[in-house]
């Protein structure tokens, strides 16, 4: 097949720019591939030649084919010989008056209908723009890292981008084997933007004492199904990453409270503590093997006492079933015994105000999260108050682990981990929606491709229940009067009518 770009120029060698020269090639396209650095883009031809070698003497790719992508990609010693292009990607160094200086010298050489394309991660495609003669030619173009294995792509239309502009990378992109996302230019575009969910409200979550480190990545990798706790996945992208990222989308949204970022993270990075690749970051590597610390032992429970549930509790039925399961004597009187263990099951309110509006006593009260169906998961999560005495929380740990399913016991908080991270995701998702950045499919796939979530943000809008994920975010709202948990229009209106969150309006 004939590609859109019959000829593309890549400026910037470095670890992007290498990895679209490589897929361009591969899409059919003459790729010339130009660094300022002396000897870089050399390098880069180099590497990706043998590379392609090495696909060959392992059988996975024809020979033929090899020869022709390392024919199709050249080094270009200058500007200059760009000119001919009908593409240029530009991946050089992240600065505003670096990538305009070289986009305002290339508009003077190329041809009128050359593409302009710029691989920013976190500038304004329309700044970028600003100042061309022709800015209408001007598009972002924003592959992860690394290129050829994240294969999705998104293409950001500046205020002034001709559609055709975005409609022929779109294209493109399909040819190089990628899925485009197309996405209005606002800060972090769709991916980096949608990300901010997920960290922020774990490192949220960590700053209140309500559970380590460890524990958090553990019940979101049981619990919602995350590949990669927070924490984790911090470490793998390493503080230095980041941390900035969330610095520059909070001040790019001019301090917005759902973006703002941690402390802890600020702390970290300024001690060196940035991850992996500094052999401690949350955890401690040692030959690269994180050093996870042991999770507590279960507790010995001599005798158990009776289980009294909450009328309030939600999936109160499956609660009661479960606590059959277990085989745990259940009270049915009105109120609890005064040896009853007390569950309570909220949704985005704290245990302590529970017990103390149901009029429970907070001494024997737990709550255990039910905000997803116990069959869906591979742990429990429950919580205490400040008054819970021991007994009875280890008690419902023991009695929860019964069937030797995991259990965590973390401390009181407005919302459990699951339904706080989950609930900020959904809710950040929702307000890109709302604020017409993507289209709700487009999100689906970019967060699915370019943040390995176990599925889309609005689907897990809808997996949760957007009646749900709407009364967490209201009832944490009253808990902590944080302007962050300020449910957006789009889940508002969703959830309160029951409707499906990727339901567009006609
Ligand atoms: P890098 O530092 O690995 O490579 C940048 C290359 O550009 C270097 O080889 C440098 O010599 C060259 N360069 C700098 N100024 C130049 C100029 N004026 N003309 C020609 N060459 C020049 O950087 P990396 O990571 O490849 O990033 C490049 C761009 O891609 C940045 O805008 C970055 O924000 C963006 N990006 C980076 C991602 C990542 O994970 N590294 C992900 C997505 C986007």
């Amino acid at each position: 097949m004939k590609p859109i770009y019959n000829m593309t120029g890549v400026i910037g060698a470095g670890a992007m720019g290498r990895g679209i020269a490589q897929i361009c090639a591969q899409a059919g396209s003459i790729v010339k591939l130009m660094d300022a650095q002396p000897g870089s883009a050399e390098k880069a031809h180099a590497a990706l030649c043998a590379q392609w070698d090495r696909l060959v003497e392992k059988g996975r790719l024809d020979a033929g084919v090899a020869a022709d992508h390392k024919m199709r990609l050249q080094v270009a010693g200058r500007l200059d010989d760009l000119k001919d292009c009908d593409l240029i990607i530009e991946a050089i160094v992240e600065r505003l008056d670096v990538k305009k200086a070289l986009f305002s010298e290339l508009e003077a050489l190329v041809s009128p209908h050359t593409v302009l394309a710029s691989n920013t991660s976190s500038l304004s495609v329309t700044a970028i723009a600003a100042g061309l003669r022709h800015p209408e030619r001007l598009a972002g173009f924003h592959f992860f890292n690394p290129v050829p294995l994240m294969k999705v792509v998104e293409v950001i239309a500046g205020l002034k981008t001709g559609t055709n502009v975005c409609d022929a990378l779109a294209s493109y992109a399909r040819q190089m084997g990628h899925t485009p996302v197309q996405a209005q230019d606002t800060p972090g575009f769709i991916v980096n933007h949608a990300g901010r969910g997920y960290g922020t409200e774990a490192l949220r979550i960590v700053s209140e004492g309500v559970a380590d480190f460890a524990t958090l990545d553990r019940i979101l990798r049981d619990q919602a199904g995350f590949k990669l706790g927070p924490f984790e996945l911090m470490d793998l992208t390493g503080l230095d990453v980041s941390h900035p990222v969330m610095e520059s989308i909070y001040q790019q949204y001019y301090g917005e409270a759902r973006y703002r970022p941690s402390a802890i993270t600020a702390q970290r990075l300024a001690g060196g503590l940035l991850g992996r690749k500094t052999g401690e970051g949350f955890y401690r590597y040692a030959d690269g093997i994180a050093q996870i610390p042991a999770e507590p032992a279960l507790p010995e429970v001599a005798e158990m006492p009776p289980v009294w549930v909450s009328p309030r509790a939600s999936r109160r039925a499956e609660l009661l079933q479960l606590l059959k399961n277990l085989e745990a004597k259940i009270e049915t009187g009105q109120s609890p015994s005064p040896q009853a263990l007390t569950l309570v099951a909220p949704l985005g309110f704290d245990i302590t105000t529970v017990a103390v509006v149901e009029r429970l006593d907070p001494a024997r009260t737990v709550g255990i999260d039910m905000l997803i169906d116990d069959a869906a998961t591979k742990r429990r999560v429950l919580a205490t108050n400040p008054a819970t005495r021991t007994d009875m929380r280890d008690a419902a740990h023991a009695l929860f682990a019964r069937d030797g399913k995991a259990v965590s016991v973390i401390r009181d908080s407005g919302g459990f981990v699951t339904q706080r991270v989950v609930a900020t995701i959904v809710n950040i998702a929702s307000d890109i929606c709302q604020q017409g950045i993507c289209s709700p499919k487009d999100l689906e796939t970019a967060v699915t491709l370019g943040l390995g979530y176990p599925m889309g943000p609005l689907a897990m809008g809808d997996r949760y229940g957007p009646t749900n994920v709407l009364e967490v975010l209201f009832n944490m709202q009253t808990v902590y009067g944080d302007p962050r948990y300020r449910p957006s229009p789009w889940l508002r209106r969703r959830g309160a009518i029951g409707r499906s969150l990727t339901h567009e309006e006609s």
